[in-house]
Parts: C-alpha cells; sequence; structure tokens
C-alpha cells in the first residue's frame, strides 16, 4: 500500500488513550470528533485501535463492497459486546452459522408474511391505550417505558404468541443492566470475563439469569403446549431440521436466536416510537398534517394492509425521525486483514465503526441536518447511503420491514387518540448505548382526544 495515509488520530493519554471521554460521554466525545477531524479518525482505548467513519462512500465500500474485509466480531473464546449477552444469533454470528440462521428466518420477516400480523400489532396497541385511559386524563408516564412495554408485547406476541408483560418489572432492569455492560465490555479490553465475581459482573450476571428464565420459559412453554395452528418464528425455529444429519437446533442456539429477536425487536422500535412521539409532540403542525392524513382512515378494527401503504406523510415522519435519532446509531466491525480503504491504511484486528448518526446529519447530504422536516421523504428521492438507519448489505436487518409496519401502526393508533405533552421543554439529552436514547428517558403527559 504504498501511497495510503494514515487515518488522523484523536488526542490521547499516552496510557489509557481515549478512554475517559468515551466512558464519561460517548456520543458527545464521537460527535466532537467527527467536527474536528471529519469523516475518517482514529482513536484507541488502551491497547485496541478503532475508527471511526462518517462518510456514506465509506459505509458502503465497507458494508457492501468489501464487506469480506469488515466483519462481524465473534470470537467464542472471548465474547465481548453484544456477543455476551446474545451469544451467536442472528445479530452477532457469521458465517455458515449465520448464512443458515438468516436463511431459515427470512421467511418470517417476508412483507407477504407481515399482513397476517397486522392485527396482533393493532390489539397489543390499543391494549394499551384502554390501560392509558383506566389511568386518567392527564396522567404522567414516562413515554420511553411506555413504548418499551407495547413493544415488547408486539414482540413476544408477534414472533413467541406469548406474552410476558406480566414479568415487564424485572426484565426491563435486566435488559438494561446487560446492554450497559456489553457496551462498557467494548469500551475496556482489558474487562475480566463474567466468571470473575467482580460487582459489575455479579450484576450483569444476575441480569443475565433473568433474561435466560424468560427466554427458556418462553422455548419450554411452547414445547409442552405446542401452536394449535399457524407459524410463527418460534415454532419455526423449534422445527428446523439441519439438512445432513437431520438434527434439530441445540437448546443453546434456540436461545440465542430468541433472545436476539426479543432484543433486537423490541428495543429499537421502542426507541424508534419514542423519539416520533417526542419530535411531534415539538412540531404541532407536522402532527397537525398527520392528523389529517390519519382522518381518511376506516375504523381500527377495520384497518387493511394495504389502508397503511397510502400514509405517506406517516412514512416520511418516521422516516426523518429515524434519521434525525437513528435508534441504531453506529455499526461495528472488525478489520479482518491489513487493507487500503479510501485511500487510508487500515491494520488487521482493529475495530471500524460506521456512524450512523453522523451520515444522517451529514452537511454534504442533508440542507439543515438538524431541522425535523419530514416532506424530505415525500416522493421518491433516493438518499441511497446517507440514510440506513437498518444497516446495509448482507447484515441489512431483518426485521427492517417488520419494524416500518409496527411503527405505523402503533403511531397512527397513539396520534389519533392522545396529545402528549412533554413535561421537560428543554431538548432531549442523546444516551448512546448499544441503541441512542432520550437520556433519562421522556416525562410526559397524556391527553386523550374528544
Ligand atoms: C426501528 C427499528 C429497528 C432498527 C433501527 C434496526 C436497526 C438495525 C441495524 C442498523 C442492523 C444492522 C446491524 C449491523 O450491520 O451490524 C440490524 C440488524 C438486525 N436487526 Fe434490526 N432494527 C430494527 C428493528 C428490528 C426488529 C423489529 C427486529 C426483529 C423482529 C430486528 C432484528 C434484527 C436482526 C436479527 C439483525 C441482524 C441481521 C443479520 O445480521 O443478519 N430489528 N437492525
Amino acid at each position: 500500500m504504498p501511497n495510503a495515509k494514515s487515518i488522523p488520530q484523536a488526542k490521547a493519554d499516552f496510557l489509557i488513550g481515549n478512554l475517559r471521554p468515551l466512558a464519561a460521554d460517548p456520543f458527545l466525545t464521537l460527535s466532537a470528533w467527527w467536527r474536528d477531524y471529519g469523516d475518517a479518525v482514529g482513536f484507541r482505548v488502551l491497547t485496541r485501535q478503532f475508527y471511526m467513519f462518517s462518510h456514506p462512500q465509506m459505509a458502503e465500500q465497507a458494508l457492501v463492497r468489501q464487506a469480506g474485509k469488515f466483519v462481524k466480531m465473534y470470537d467464542p473464546q472471548k465474547p465481548k459486546g453484544l456477543e455476551l449477552v446474545l451469544g451467536q444469533g442472528l445479530v452477532t454470528s457469521r458465517g455458515e452459522l449465520w448464512r443458515n440462521q438468516r436463511r431459515l428466518m427470512q421467511p418470517v420477516f417476508q412483507r407477504g408474511n407481515l399482513s397476517a400480523l397486522q392485527s396482533q400489532i393493532v390489539a397489543a396497541g390499543r391494549e394499551m391505550l384502554l390501560r392509558w385511559q383506566g389511568l386518567g386524563d392527564g396522567v404522567q408516564v414516562n413515554l420511553c417505558d411506555e413504548m418499551m412495554r407495547l413493544t415488547l408485547e408486539v414482540i413476544t406476541q408477534t414472533m413467541f404468541g406469548t406474552s410476558v408483560l406480566d414479568r415487564i418489572e424485572a426484565i426491563a432492569p435486566a435488559l438494561d443492566t446487560a446492554l450497559r455492560h456489553a457496551a462498557a465490555s467494548l469500551l475496556n479490553p482489558l474487562s475480566l470475563p463474567p466468571s470473575v465475581p467482580t460487582p459489575r459482573n455479579r450484576a450483569f450476571n444476575r441480569a443475565m439469569a433473568t433474561l435466560d428464565g424468560v427466554v427458556y420459559g418462553i422455548i419450554e412453554q411452547r414445547r409442552t403446549h405446542p401452536a394449535p395452528a399457524g407459524q410463527d418464528l418460534l415454532g419455526m425455529l423449534l422445527q428446523a431440521r439441519d439438512e445432513d444429519s437431520g438434527a434439530g437446533m441445540s437448546d443453546r442456539q434456540l436461545r440465542d436466536e430468541v433472545l436476539t429477536i426479543f432484543s433486537a425487536g423490541h428495543e429499537t422500535t421502542s426507541n424508534l416510537l419514542s423519539w416520533t412521539l417526542y419530535l411531534l409532540a415539538r412540531h404541532p403542525e407536522a402532527l397537525g398534517r398527520l392528523r389529517r392524513e390519519l382522518q381518511a382512515l376506516p375504523a381500527e378494527e377495520d384497518w387493511q394492509f394495504a389502508d397503511l401503504q397510502n400514509l405517506e406523510y406517516c412514512k416520511a415522519v418516521l422516516h426523518e425521525s429515524l434519521r434525525l435519532r437513528p435508534p441504531v446509531g453506529i455499526i461495528m466491525r472488525k478489520v479482518a486483514q491489513d487493507v487500503e480503504f479510501e485511500g487510508y491504511r487500515l491494520a488487521a484486528g482493529s475495530l471500524a465503526l460506521f456512524n450512523i448518526f453522523n451520515l444522517h446529519h451529514h452537511p454534504q447530504f442533508w440542507d439543515d441536518p438538524e431541522r425535523f422536516e419530514p416532506e424530505r421523504f415525500l416522493g421518491n428521492r433516493s438518499h441511497r447511503f446517507a440514510f440506513m438507519p437498518f444497516g446495509a448489505g448482507e447484515r441489512i436487518c431483518i426485521g427492517n420491514h417488520f419494524a416500518l409496519l409496527e411503527s405505523q401502526l402503533l403511531l397512527s393508533l397513539i396520534v389519533r387518540h392522545y396529545d402528549i405533552e412533554l413535561l421537560d421543554p428543554g431538548e432531549a439529552e442523546i444516551e448512546l448505548m448499544v441503541s441512542l436514547r432520550p437520556k433519562g428517558g421522556l416525562p410526559a403527559s397524556l391527553h386523550r382526544l374528544a
């Protein structure tokens, strides 16, 4: 690579590198580096080298054109980050295992199958609205908790034919602890494995025991009470047989896949709904336009799949929300071999971050990027890799159509029946953990519309 340049490196402490600012506030730190160093910047955490890329062309190169050189970082001997929680589920696995599992699960998420799930999604939404009604007008809630509950109910009902809401008080904090631990382990290459009983590891292990209890419970329940009709994701996983050996999936693999869909399938959509309701509450003109569009819909019990396809403004609102506050703010890959990339030299073994948030705010690709303007997404303008909330290439989100259908249905239900008043008039701070969420939640009061 004779002409390749080195990437500018963020100023760092000699020993620990850039650990301190990153641990204090990863979102603000990464934003500051983008401002100070541009679309390609390197940084170091103790001994580990990272790169951050914020240009659409770089994302396209790595995730699509040179995807073989930018791989998921799963190492079964020393799991880090999300693998600590999800094991070898579809988000984290790679190679043959990933390819076979993706092929197996894909049919559940195809558009043709989604219309059958619509009534379950609407039912979960209406259940929540009934509960809100029971709480009384003007009741104060944390909108993020409400959306988390709702999307958890949707994912377990649609994918596993069950509900775990009776255990939400244990599940929500366990998931939070597990994801925080996963994010922290990425920043610390020297972190001790979960078997070493430090206070943090003990809390993590307790959280994992709760989540495993829920997931193995879901699997066991289905084994003892097979679903009478229809085929959901869980049924499909349980019936899958290896083409050569005829063996079913191991319990551990089942657990990894179920926990993966359980987590990836509700955390993200919950953040999308929370951010969208937040943005609409701050932009009454957009909310008004959305409500006018929704007036054309029949009563909820008569909604057809086709009705939703015509909700152009509703889709534009969701897209603009995904642009401004992408629930997955960063995609990470390991550099598999020394590579020349966009004129830069990258070393094998280093970690590359593709900053979706920055792509979505890139001034070369977006006019007035901070402005909330759903109209950008009306018509057929292509934004290619400057807009990729669901990732790109072969690892693109398997649940993207499901998530959009679900969000359209639930958002329509909520804004048709409720006005949401944010209790904090300031701009919500962003917290980047694994997902991008409003720091501390969104206190709000709920007002039922006449
Ligand atoms: C607004 C909601 C969602 C957003 C923004 C989102 C975003 C993403 C992104 C960016 C990726 C790519 C990660 C990477 O390349 O490393 C991804 C992968 C994935 N997502 Fe989603 N997701 C959402 C909803 C869902 C839902 C509802 C499900 C399941 C029902 C789901 C399941 C998955 C899975 C299994 C993968 C891994 C796919 C693979 O590697 O083959 N996601 N998601």
